[in-house]
């Protein structure tokens, strides 16, 4: 059996789709900036106590079940194609690490190409990752305090021509290294572009010590999945990530989250 093929049997993650879950604003109170949101896709903050929220705390568990002994703290959050749900998976894995345990989050928007990360959080930085990349800047500078629990982003920055490169220089590398050492108990999660048509997340990936991967349920071929999966074959595995994942592909108790939701959007 492959690699992937024992993570997709192992399938640690299974998770419904959003669904309406409405416009519930949110407001932490903390002593930095504070990030008001009522962005429905946040669910981790907006609806704590949703099936959503719950499935999230199941895959930060996950998480640390799967790092701690080694503490294998830096994790690239990537998928085959776009659109699968990966911005979401590391934002609301970040918030929900931040929220319920007691290490420092930092989320890094590493997809140079289509950055959405500090769309989802509602935060405006004057240079990220791209910069430092590119300019003689410090590392302070490109580190945004979200205020929510131990949460801090670093955006993806100015727009660049060549992405692949830049992850894959020797300044990227010690950035990561330099990440992951700093601070011990500290989770970097790290939100990338595809593979299947992009080569960064690729190139990342020897660099950090883990990979969820997220497949969109229903959209993705077999066959693209298996070339993505090939991509990554000797990249350790943390985790699979089922986006969007429909009822019948569930089992046990998730089926009545999706009740949960059906019930929801029936009534709209
Ligand atoms: N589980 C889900 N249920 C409903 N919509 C979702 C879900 N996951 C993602 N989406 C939708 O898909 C869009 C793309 O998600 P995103 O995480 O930005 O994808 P990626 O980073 O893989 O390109 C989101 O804006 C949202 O509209
Ligand atoms: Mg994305």
């Amino acid at each position: 059996m492959s690699k992937i093929e024992e993570a997709l049997k192992k399938a640690n993650i299974l998770r419904e789709s959003y669904g309406n879950t409405g416009n519930v604003k949110a407001h932490i109170p903390s002593d930095g900036e504070i990030i008001k949101t009522d962005n429905q896709y946040l669910v981790t903050l907006t609806q704590p106590g949703s099936p959503v929220a719950e499935e999230y705390r199941r895959l930060k568990s996950m998480l640390i079940r799967e790092t701690k002994a080694n503490f294998l703290n830096t994790v690239m959050i990537t998928s085959a194609v776009e659109a699968e749900g990966k911005s979401l998976t590391a934002v609301n894995l970040a918030l929900t690490l931040s929220q319920e345990i007691d290490h420092t989050i930092l989320l890094v928007d590493a997809d140079l190409r289509k950055p959405t990360l500090h769309e989802y959080l509602g935060i405006s930085c004057k240079y990220g990752l791209s910069d430092y990349l590119t300019r003689d800047i410090d590392l302070s500078e490109i580190l945004v305090k979200t205020g929510i629990g131990n949460l801090l982003i670093i955006p993806a920055g100015h727009t660049v021509e060549n992405p692949v490169e830049l992850l894959s220089s020797v300044r990227m590398k010690t950035l990561i290294h330099e990440l992951k050492h700093r601070y011990m108990d500290r989770y970097v999660i790290i939100d990338t572009p595809p593979i299947l048509p992009f080569a960064d997340a690729i190139s990342l990936g020897s660099l950090v010590d883990g990979v969820l991967f997220i497949v969109k349920e229903g959209r993705i071929q077999k066959k693209s999945l298996e070339n993505a999966v090939h991509l990554i074959k000797d990249l350790k595995i943390l985790g699979v990530v089922f986006n969007y994942a429909h009822a019948e592909n569930l089992e046990g108790h998730y089926s009545r989250y999706y009740y949960y939701n059906y019930k929801k959007k029936e009534k709209k």
